[in-house]
């Protein structure tokens, strides 16, 4: 099978590796693709977001599957224009991939569909935004209905910081705080089957102890070794087939990754949000712990035949992924800087480098090019294993002005 990856993160790094240990894959390519990619695949420089370059690329290549890794291609509708040209593609039409590109048409799928979220209200003027933080109260979650690369929500006491956010968006949600630990949980579909993937929890904020702005994700774990062995099956119930059938309903079938971010509050499972692909960093750890040939089961979700899918196969061990991100990440990155040690951290025992944003030089080394610019991953019998593994690799990689956080999964892999 050739296999046709559209992005170029961690995320996409980790597609292509899980890709490349596939002995069906009889070819990998990815667009644009990055510095760590292109060891694994060949690498294209076409624009993500040009659908119409996308698809020359990938008829010219014969690709038998295109995946589309982030949420910017498909909300632009890169998907739309593969199937119209008859290629197999993992991700959702724009119009399906709304559930992550408008945070009010989410609510809306799953006020019909019946999934528990947190209530809200959707503003557009001073007066609804006023009476909408009145009613909810501290603390604040007010978020931009449009997509922010996970920089559009702000989590607040601070009343002045609230309404300054929701004044500065067109259109913006503001709801009730959800307390409780958050779970991202991956699905597959056809757009009619939903094959959920493993549990794992993301990190949000910058800082240790979960301090400091949100972000992208600065790591991730998996398994949840303190979650209800019965959440899956309860996630599969209540939130992803009924949110799958109401798009389906709707005559837009949602077909790829149905990424669903999840609070556990004391009242229940409650949806925080939609993605329509898979989550980075969480990809990179769950991915890690698949065991199943990944190119299958995604061309089957492709050309809708996931009801013949066997059960996927998971590892019994653990996973863990350190993102490590530029100076001054989340605000303006500090790129072009030489990262070493590359080497080095690959010769660490079952732990590796996924790259985000990086990039070759003039002088062919290896730099960075972006916010989050390493994601480095290790397995291991149990989260404090792959904990160790994963951090003594990262201590091998040297980037100037680099930040990490040095608790991912440490109070998990003490609990577990
Ligand atoms: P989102 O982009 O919707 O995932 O939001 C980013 C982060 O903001 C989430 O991962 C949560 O940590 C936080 N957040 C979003 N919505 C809520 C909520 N209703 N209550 C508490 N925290 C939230
Ligand atoms: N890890 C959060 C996201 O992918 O949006």
């Amino acid at each position: 099978m050739k296999v046709l990856v559209i992005g170029g993160g961690a995320r996409e790094h980790a597609l292509c590796r899980s890709l490349s240990l596939d002995p069906d894959v009889t070819a990998l390519h990815c667009a644009p693709g990055n510095a760590g990619i292109a060891e694994v695949a060949q690498v294209h420089p076409v624009d993500a977001l040009d659908g119409a370059a996308v698809a020359e690329l990938a008829t010219s290549l014969r690709a038998d599957l295109v995946v589309v890794g982030p949420e910017a291609p498909l909300v632009a509708g890169v998907a739309d224009v593969l199937r119209e040209r008859g290629v197999p593609v993992f991700g959702p039409s724009a119009e399906a991939a709304l559930l992550e590109g408008s945070k009010a048409f989410a609510k809306d799928v799953m006020a019909a569909a019946n999934v528990p979220t947190a209530r809200s209200y959707v503003c557009t003027t001073p007066a609804e935004i006023d009476a909408a933080l009145d009613a909810f109260g501290a603390p604040y979650v007010v978020k931009d209905d449009g997509l922010a690369a996970g920089k559009g929500v702000v989590v607040t006491a601070d009343l002045a910081a609230a309404r300054e956010h929701a004044l500065a968006c067109d259109r913006v949600v503001i709801e009730e705080f959800l307390d409780g630990p958050e779970v991202s949980l991956f699905a597959i579909t056809d757009g009619e089957t939903v094959v959920p993937l493993q549990p794992a929890q993301d990190f949000k904020r910058a800082l240790d102890a979960d301090e400091g702005p949100n972000t992208g994700g600065m790591g991730a774990y998996s398994p949840l070794p303190w979650a209800d062995p019965e959440l899956v099956d309860e996630v599969l119930r209540t939130v992803l087939q009924p949110t799958v059938d109401e798009l389906r309903r709707r005559g837009t079938p949602f077909s790829g990754l149905l990424y669903a971010g999840l609070a556990i509050t004391s009242r229940g499972v409650r949806v925080i949000e939609f993605n329509a692909r898979f989550g980075d960093p969480e990809t990179q750890v769950v991915l890690a712990r698949l065991k199943t040939p990944l190119a299958g089961v995604l061309l089957n979700a492709a050309t809708g035949n996931l009801a013949a899918e066997p059960p996927l196969r998971w590892s019994e061990g653990a996973a863990v992924t350190v993102v490590v991100a530029s100076h001054n990440y989340p605000g303006t990155p500090r790129t072009g800087d030489v990262i070493e040690g590359l080497a080095q951290a690959a010769e660490v025992e079952r732990a590796y480098v996924l790259h985000a944003g990086t990039a070759h030089d003039a002088d062919g080394r290896v730099v960075s090019a972006g916010g989050r610019v390493l994601s480095v991953t290790a397995t291991g019998d149990d989260l404090a294993d792959a904990r160790t593994q994963a951090y003594e690799a990262l201590s091998r990689i040297r980037l100037d002005g680099s930040h990490h956080r040095t608790d991912i999964a440490e109070k998990a892999a003490a609990s577990a």
